[in-house]
């Protein structure tokens, strides 16, 4: 049996990505065969897509970073034929053959339920950009941060852990601010529920500066470098940051004094490599009282012929929302 992949290779002149028949015998071993119905695009994706040897070792390769639809096999009594599952991070489409394919083969290690609540669409709608804005969610909130407390500030607002962070921070009561680098996307985050934007420039006018003044109960922050560099300093008391990505720089410069005079915490966050309980913890939350409605407004679902062009606009910083791949959907 053989089935449609998307398999990016590298050429003399380039990187050159077709949808090619493969067969079974060529994914790579596991215990879990998953037809894929949905998958969604991420930064992850774009870069592995592009040729990124820090994502991807070795190419022809199928990116996809998650992936979602029903078990045809395991070797794994903990799942059955016809199961509605889900697989996000970990090392699917990274070196192992990805979710931009109708079949994958994976540990079971690596395998979600999807609980009652959620579907295999809405599941990559969410995708690993929106466990994400999740997670980081969830840490703010351990650490102490409360809708009565203040704003907080959501940059990349308009990218895809972004706009998943504006939807629920707004779904929980918080007061959300949004930092965008497209003007032209105003209107659309303040329907998403944000309650001002600012401009990019703007934010980074403070980059540099040892403290400024606290404007922010929190941060979540999904672009690093100098971004993160002026959000840190305008953070109130005890409030905190979350930081996801590097899309602005991976390196960033601090002072201490907002750590030390206004006990501010800076809070990591990965939704990769985290133990697969905590995973279906964050899913079940969001199958459950996190349930965002409005979702589907925020995400594209594209077709297999659109996927080149949507990584290519993902790269360049142009994405707007979620994007959802469609296996199914020419
Ligand atoms: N740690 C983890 O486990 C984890 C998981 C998922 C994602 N990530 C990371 O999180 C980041 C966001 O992922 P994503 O899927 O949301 O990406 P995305 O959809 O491409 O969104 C990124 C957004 O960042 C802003 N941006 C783009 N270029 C920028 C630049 N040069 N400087 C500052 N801002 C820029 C844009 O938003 P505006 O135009 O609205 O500013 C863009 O839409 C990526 O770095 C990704 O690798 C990490």
């Amino acid at each position: 049996m053989t089935f449609l992949a998307y398999q990016v290779s590298e050429q003399d002149d380039g990187m050159q990505a077709n949808w090619i028949e493969r067969s079974l015998d060529e994914l790579p071993a596991g215990d879990v065969v998953i037809d894929v119905e949905f998958s969604s695009l991420n930064y992850k994706d774009a870069l592995s897509a592009s040729g990124n040897h820090g994502v991807t070792k070795s190419f022809p390769h199928t990116p996809g970073i998650d992936a979602a639809g029903s078990v045809v096999s395991s070797d794994d009594d903990a799942f059955k034929v016809g199961q509605q599952v889900m697989v996000f991070g970990y090392d699917l489409g990274m070196n192992t053959a990805g979710g931009f394919a109708k079949r994958i083969r994976v540990p079971a290690k690596w395998v979600l339920t999807l609980p009652e609540g959620i579907d295999a669409a809405t599941a990559m709608s969410w995708g690993t950009a929106g466990f994400t804005a999740a997670l980081s969610v969830l840490k703010l909130e351990r650490a102490g941060i409360s809708p009565k407390n203040g704003s907080v500030v959501v940059t990349g607002a308009t990218g895809g852990v972004g706009t998943v962070g504006v939807l629920l921070l707004n779904h929980l009561g918080y007061d959300v601010i949004a930092v965008s680098g497209k003007s032209e996307q105003e209107q659309a985050l303040l329907a998403m529920g944000a309650s001002s934007v600012i401009s990019r420039e703007d934010l980074m006018a403070v980059a540099g500066k040892a403290m400024a003044r606290p404007q922010f109960q929190a941060a979540l922050d999904t672009v690093g470098g100098t971004v993160l560099e002026a959000l840190i300093p305008q953070i109130q008391p005890e409030g905190a940051v979350s930081t996801c990505g590097m899309i602005g720089g991976v390196s960033f410069k601090a002072s201490v004094f907002p750590f030390i005079i206004r006990g501010i915490s800076l809070l990591g966050v990965d939704s990769v490599e985290i133990p697969v309980a905590d995973k279906q913890a964050v899913v079940d939350k969001v199958a459950g009282p996190w349930r965002l409605d409005a979702l589907e407004a925020s995400t594209t679902e594209i077709g297999r012929g659109q996927l080149g062009e949507t990584l290519t606009q993902i790269l360049a910083g142009k994405g707007v929302g979620r994007y959802r791949l469609n296996l199914s959907k020419a």
